[in-house]
């Protein structure tokens, strides 16, 4: 590829988004990665390492992907694409031995718990829940005086959807000191926000559909890591549950990852003129954003991040007619702009009161909203908010 990961290196993230995974100058060749349809390849004789062989072990379209995403998170080996966040989450947890401890956050996303739980009713491996943003939790669940030392520490930082920072530094340490591979889920921030192969993480994960493709068109997961050892074992876990990624979704994931800077310069300046807004409303029961001073997380997130990401909760408060979820779901339905959906990262806005998904877990507010912002103008957004919120009074 044109762009050398040493290159790289000394380039701002802002470019490398934009220069990475080009195909070498070539006169008239194209400026971009072709789409490579084709499910094997020829080939005859023993297959060696490194030759492709077949469409699920390997195909050239994921490369230039791949090697951004290695080039963003400053890892020494190429990422690896999943068909979804939850085939990387699938992968990931593949690394906790059998009958090994694993801790999670209480508030991670909810699909990754929802596996994790199945997978220790099952017997495959032991689940110790606990609050990611509590350090000193953390450490006690990692080598308790009594009982197992953890196999993997699962990070995600913001949590989604309650926005609780870990301080990623201290836990890795902790972590390597009780002996767990740590795995951080890095979707809320993209590398550009936060590095968390640089705090200790071994390995990072994405999902892709959020804020790297961007435009809310492909469902993509991946995989970072610097071990050689456990890029092997994820790869042969992917080449055999088979969670591969179809090669148009890697080329627009690609195409959308070109823009990527802008879109997190403009929904983090958005995001928090509307976190300073909606925290003085008094519909606002509450809010999380890490941008705000006087959020728990301000300081950490300061700290370990660039910026303090475009997701933002707000609490409801209700009133004599109805409950502060009624009114959650009141004001999501009378916004013009925001989309109502599921999801978050995307160009456009996004709200959502959580608990309306059934997997939800009931610690997770009934009355908390979630707004993913987008790139459209900042006033136009917070004109439609405004009008929705006073429509709860009407
Ligand atoms: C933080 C986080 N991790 C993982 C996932 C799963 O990703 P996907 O929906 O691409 O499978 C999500 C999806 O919402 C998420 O928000």
């Amino acid at each position: 590829m044109s762009l050398s990961r040493e290159h790289a290196a000394d380039l701002s993230p802002d470019t490398v988004v934009v220069a990475a995974g080009r195909p070498e100058r070539s006169h008239d060749q194209p400026v971009n990665p072709p789409i490579v349809l084709s499910s094997t390849y020829f080939g005859t004789g023993a297959l060696s390492d490194g030759d492709r062989g077949y469409g699920r072990y390997a195909n050239p379209t994921w490369d230039p992907f791949e090697e951004a995403l290695a080039q963003l998170e400053g890892a020494e080996l190429p990422g690896l694409l999943y068909a979804s966040g939850l085939a990387a989450v699938s992968s990931a947890l593949s690394l906790v031995p059998a009958g090994g401890v694993l801790v999670m956050p209480s508030h991670s996303y909810a699909g990754s718990l929802v596996m994790a739980t199945e997978l220790a009713a099952k017997g495959a491996l032991e689940l110790r829940t606990v609050d990611i943003a509590d350090t000193e939790a953390v450490k006690a669940q990692l080598a308790p005086a009594e009982g197992k030392p953890a196999s993997m520490l699962w990070i995600e930082s913001p949590t989604n959807p309650m926005l609780g920072i870990a301080d990623i530094r201290a836990l890795t340490t902790a972590a390597h000191e009780a002996g767990a591979l740590v795995v951080t889920d890095n979707t809320f921030s993209t590398p550009l926000v936060q590095q968390p192969l640089s705090l200790g993480s071994d390995v990072v994960l994405h999902s892709v559909t959020k804020y790297l493709a961007g435009h809310s068109d492909v469902v993509l997961g991946a995989l970072v890591t610097s071990d050689p050892e456990l890029r092997a074992e994820l790869l042969h876990h992917r080449i055999i549950h088979g969670g591969i990624a179809g090669p148009f979704e890697a080329w627009l994931a690609l195409r959308g990852l070109r823009t990527l800077a802008l879109r997190i310069e403009r929904s983090q300046a958005s995001a928090a003129t509307l976190a300073e807004r909606l925290s003085a409303h008094p519909r606002v029961e509450s809010i999380r954003f890490p941008g705000l001073q006087n959020d728990p997380g301000h300081e950490r997130a300061k700290s370990q991040m660039k910026g303090f990401g475009s997701i933002l909760c707000i609490q409801l408060t209700g009133d004599g007619t109805r409950s502060g979820a009624e009114a959650a779901d009141q004001l999501v339905r009378a916004l013009r702009l925001w989309l109502p959906a599921t999801s978050l990262g995307g160009v456009e806005s996004l709200i959502e009161r959580r608990r309306r998904h059934p997997a939800e877990p009931l610690s997770v507010p009934n009355n908390l909203v979630r707004m993913s912002v987008g790139i459209e103008n900042v006033e136009d957004l917070w004109a439609d908010l405004e009008q929705a919120l006073k429509a709860l009074d009407g």
